[in-house]
Order: structure tokens, then sequence, then C-alpha cells
């Protein structure tokens, strides 16, 4: 596996995963019971942006210094990042950041080096556990969470196209084994084919509430190119859809992608469905 999430770290795709699982953190916060994050893909946690170049430029680079120009359901990642981009934290450090002293993280990485510099970048911060394992099957091994709320992000590498079929079936037996687990997945668009069939699956998956979310910095009917990303999520928190429906527009104006980019908030089950332009 070749991997290295450090060449995509800060990227749009990253901006949209942060952003949105920082939402639902401090949207759960509102309630005392403990909350457990599990990242099943984690990644090295912490990553040095080369001033130089890099995908971070047309991503993280993209929003305004000033975090009170970033529209509101942005907030809690602004606060993850506290006013610092680079080290860019990845995941489990963004959950870490906005999470409570009584909540944990449970993060899986496979690659050793990798999770070594997980584990560095954690400096032993007690409600975190490194597990060197297979992300897939930490997801039965480690729900449904007791007490309290899951919070489950599976973030693959996305190598061959395996891992969209991966994707679909492991969200849909984690949400069997969880039933109040929220669910986050996420996946590359380039072109609308892999994106409709994990769409299809998931709609077809027999589960009440599930919203797709994407943020193209480009049109998407170009098979071949990277145009952005979505997220899948399973038990969104309420008005979730709503607020980011109002603001990924305004966070595609604020990083200068209007001409060229758009976002999607569409109901893949239950509630309604609904597109914006960006
Ligand atoms: C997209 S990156 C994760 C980024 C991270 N979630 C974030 O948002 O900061 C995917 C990571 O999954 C790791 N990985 C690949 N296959 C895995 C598996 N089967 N189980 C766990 N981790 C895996 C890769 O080494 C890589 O670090």
């Amino acid at each position: 596996m070749n991997y290295r999430h450090h060449f995509h770290a800060g990227n749009v795709g990253d901006v949209l995963k942060h952003m949105v699982l920082a939402a639902i953190l401090e949207r759960l916060k509102a309630k005392p019971a403990p909350i457990t994050v599990i990242d099943s893909h984690a990644g090295a946690g912490l990553y040095d942006l080369d001033p130089a170049g890099g995908e971070w430029r047309d991503g993280i680079g993209r929003l305004p210094a000033d975090t009170t120009a970033w529209p509101e359901i942005a907030a809690p990642y602004a606060a993850a990042l506290a006013g610092r981009v680079t080290p860019y934290p990845g995941s489990p450090l963004i959950a870490l950041r906005l999470l409570r002293p009584h909540d944990r993280v449970i993060a899986c990485e496979t690659v050793e080096p990798v999770a070594a510099e997980l584990r560095h970048a954690l400096a032993g911060d007690p409600r975190a556990a490194v597990h060197r394992r297979d992300g897939w099957s930490a997801l039965r091994a480690f729900l449904p969470v007791k007490p309290g709320r899951a919070v489950v992000l599976i973030d693959p590498p996305f190598e061959d196209g395996g891992d969209f079929t991966r994707l679909a079936n492991h969200m849909m037996e984690a949400a069997r084994r969880a039933p109040t687990a929220i669910i986050l997945g996420w996946y590359p668009v380039k072109g609308r084919r892999a994106a409709e069939a994990l769409h299809g699956a998931m709609r077809d998956a027999g589960i009440p509430k599930i919203l797709a979310v994407e943020l193209l910095t480009q049109p998407d009917h170009d098979a071949g190119r990277f145009a952005g990303s979505g997220l899948i999520v399973i038990r969104p928190p309420y008005r979730l859809d709503e607020d980011l429906a109002r603001d990924l527009p305004l966070l595609i104006e604020a990083m200068g992608w209007r001409a060229t980019g758009s976002a999607r908030v569409d109901w893949l089950a239950g509630e309604t469905s609904r597109d914006t332009e960006g």
C-alpha cells in the first residue's frame, strides 16, 4: 500500500470531512452523555504543510486567515484549528481538540510508521487509544459502544475502486450493530458513476436517516478528474442538513471556488431532498 495522507492533508476533501466532523461533535456536546469517536482509518494525526505547494493550497489554504469570515457551520472546525493550519490536524486530533475529558477516541491505522506518528502526535492523551489494526474489522470489534453515543468516521484511502463497495457494506453493518451511532463515510468524486452507485446502495439499505453531502470545486462530469468529495452521514444531528445547505455555498464563496464549485445536500433516506448551487 502506497497511500500517504501527507500529500492530501488540508485539501478540500479534508476541509469538508473535518468541518462536518467538528460540527457534529459540537452538537453532541450539548448533552452530557460521553462521546466515543471511532476513527477506522486514522492516519498520522499531524501534518506539516509544505509552504512551497501541495493540495492544501486549494483547500484550507483558500480559507481566509480571519476565521470570523467563515460560515457559521465551520466555527467548530475553526476552534479545532485554533489559529494554526500547520501542522494540520488530522481527524483524531480534530476530534480530541473538541472533545471533553470524559469522551474518547479509538483510532485504527494499519501502517506501523503512520501509527507511530499518530501515537507521537497524541502525546499520551489518556482519552485516545491507537490500534495498529485493520479498520474495517475494527468496526465489528468496537461497536456498539457503551455508555453514550458513538461517532464513527470511515475514511479509507480509495487506492482502488473496491473501497466504494467496502464503504457501503461497512457503513450498513455498523449502522445495524450500533442503532444510535452517527456514521460518516468519506468518498472522492471523480465523475458521478461511483458516487451514484454508493448513493444507490445506501438508499436501499433500509436505514431511516441518511444524508449525502458533497463539496465540489470542479464540475463532476469528467470521470478521471478529482472534482471534490462527499460524505455519507447516517443519522445526522437535527438540522445539520439545513445548516450545511445554507453554509456550503458561503464556504465555496469564501474559498474563491464560485465560478466552478458547487455543493449538494441530499437525503438518501428520510426527510427531504435538496440541491444547492455554489
Ligand atoms: C485518508 S487517510 C486517513 C486520514 C484521516 N482520517 C484524517 O482525516 O486525518 C487513510 C489512512 O488509512 C490507512 N489505512 C489503509 N488501509 C487501512 C485499513 N485497512 N485499516 C486501517 N487503516 C488503513 C492509511 O495508511 C492512511 O493513513
